[in-house]
């Protein structure tokens, strides 16, 4: 069967023990770190620029370049910080890869690690994923006994600890400079930038803060070469990537594939949207990027043509929604999890993610007028770019969208005063009941 299927992280997830030494080691884990550890740290960095890995947390900036800008011979600690908050509605990689394949994050942070010159390195995970945090504690220990992680690594001088840090689930502590604040035990709220991490981050040392996804690939860069992993994808969004669908799709999962893949493609694969129903919107890049409808089935999802076509790729997290979902309902419910997860640092995501809400849900239940839908664009505006930090970016995309695409929809529910939709016909709304 032809495939676009690109499996290199996920290769091996289907193995009982993909997540042990022993299972990384039998399918070619721990053969990039030598190999990098006999390169110089600059040479490191170089490669991983070559290849032109963006980093898979959403922003999608080069990892090389990042790695670059931490200073050399500075006598101060560096620190490597690998965020593991994965909290975004719809975002499903990074947990999977860390129950799966703990082992390709770890070599690729001791990878990184040496080529920023940092002998301490902190993997920050979300607090509810226990079952990841104790998957990544034995993984650590595993990789401490077999002597890639610790003193010395495999003869090469270079030393290394790998701490687990269990945050408390908040979904600002994402943003990488709440989760340093988090990481030094402060409340987590953004800091103002700049100074940005990379000359002032964690215990005001030079730090590097990148994505799981970002760093487990690094291994699979130094193994196969740079050159191999930017021969896959588009002309600016280079290599694989995992795509996560999830929702109203016959088989949900994570798929990984070149960037520049279509969801048709994907979909191919997952099987179609589910029995007897038909696509109706869709996030490319999770809850905070601009809904696509079934006209954006054939959009390549890399970087360039998601934002040309109106949207953000963000984390590849695609979520489905066939006919049988409010997309009032969807936006609101999505806009509940903005307000509540507000840090509440400044006014305009804190006040303004309040009154989104409040609209939103009024014109759910066919409340208010017309007028209403101006006043939430007007309010979103005024949030959008005005926010500390990017959170309160999120909320304005998927209402402006949703107005844009379904006016008609939130009409709908004002003349008939009150939702049209069935809950029971949307798989999606049983979760509401144990609201
Ligand atoms: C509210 C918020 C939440 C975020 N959550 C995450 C997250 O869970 N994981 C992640 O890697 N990046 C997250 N980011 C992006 C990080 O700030 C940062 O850009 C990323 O960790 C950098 O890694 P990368 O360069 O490897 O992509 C979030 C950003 C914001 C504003």
């Amino acid at each position: 069967m032809t495939t676009i299927l690109t499996p290199a992280l996920t290769a091996h997830w289907d193995e009982p023990d993909s997540f042990t030494l022993a299972g990384y080691r039998r399918d070619g884990g721990y053969r990039a770190l030598p190999k990098a550890l006999a390169m110089s740290p600059d040479e490191v960095i170089s490669t991983v620029k070559e290849s032109v890995l963006r980093g898979r947390g959403g922003a999608g900036f080069p990892t090389g370049v990042k790695w670059g800008f931490i200073p050399r011979g500075d006598g101060k600690p560096h620190y490597l910080v690998v965020n593991a908050d994965e909290s975004e509605p719809g975002a499903c990689k990074d947990m999977p890869t860390m129950l799966n394949n703990p082992q390709a994050l770890i070599e690729g942070i001791v990878i990184a690690s040496y080529a920023i010159q940092a002998n301490t390195a902190f993997i920050y995970v979300r607090g509810e994923v226990l079952h990841a945090i104790r998957r990544l504690q034995y993984a650590v220990a595993q990789a401490r006994e077999a002597g890639f992680v610790g003193r010395n690594i495999l003869g090469s001088g270079f030393d290394l600890d790998i701490v687990v840090h269990a945050g408390a689930g908040a979904y600002i502590c994402g943003e990488e400079t709440a989760l340093l604040d988090s990481l030094e035990g402060k409340r987590g709220q953004p800091r103002l930038k700049p100074p940005f991490p990379a000359t002032s981050g964690l215990y005001a040392s030079p730090s590097n803060v990148n994505n799981v996804e970002s760093i487990a690939s690094v291994p699979w860069i130094i193994a196969h070469g740079s050159k191999d992993f930017a021969a896959l994808g588009t002309e600016k969004s280079k290599g694989f990537g995992i795509f996560s669908l999830s929702g109203h799709v016959t088989t949900p999962g994570q798929y990984e594939a070149p960037l520049g893949t279509t969801l048709r493609e994907l979909l191919g694969l997952a099987g179609g949207i589910r029995a007897g129903h038909r696509l109706k919107f869709w996030t490319p890049g999770g809850s905070s990027t601009p809904l696509f409808t079934d006209k954006h089935l054939d959009v390549p999802l890399d970087y360039e043509s998601v934002a040309a076509a109106g949207s953000m790729l963000g984390t590849r997290s695609i979520q489905l929604f066939d006919e049988t979902t409010c997309v009032v309902r969807v936006v609101l419910r999505w806009n509940e999890f903005y307000q509540h997860e507000s840090c509440g640092k400044c006014t305009p995501c804190r006040e303004g993610s309040y009154w989104v809400v409040q609209l939103l849900g009024a014109l759910e239940r066919g409340e208010g007028s017309e007028a209403d839908l101006d006043k939430l664009l007007d309010i979103c505006s005024n949030i959008t770019g005005r926010a500390f930090c990017p959170l309160g970016d999120s909320i304005e995309p998927s209402v402006k969208s949703s107005i844009t695409y379904f006016r008609d929809e939130y009409i709908e529910h004002l003349k008939g005063g009150g939702c049209p939709f069935d809950p029971a016909a949307s798989t999606l709304f049983t979760m509401e009941t144990a609201r």
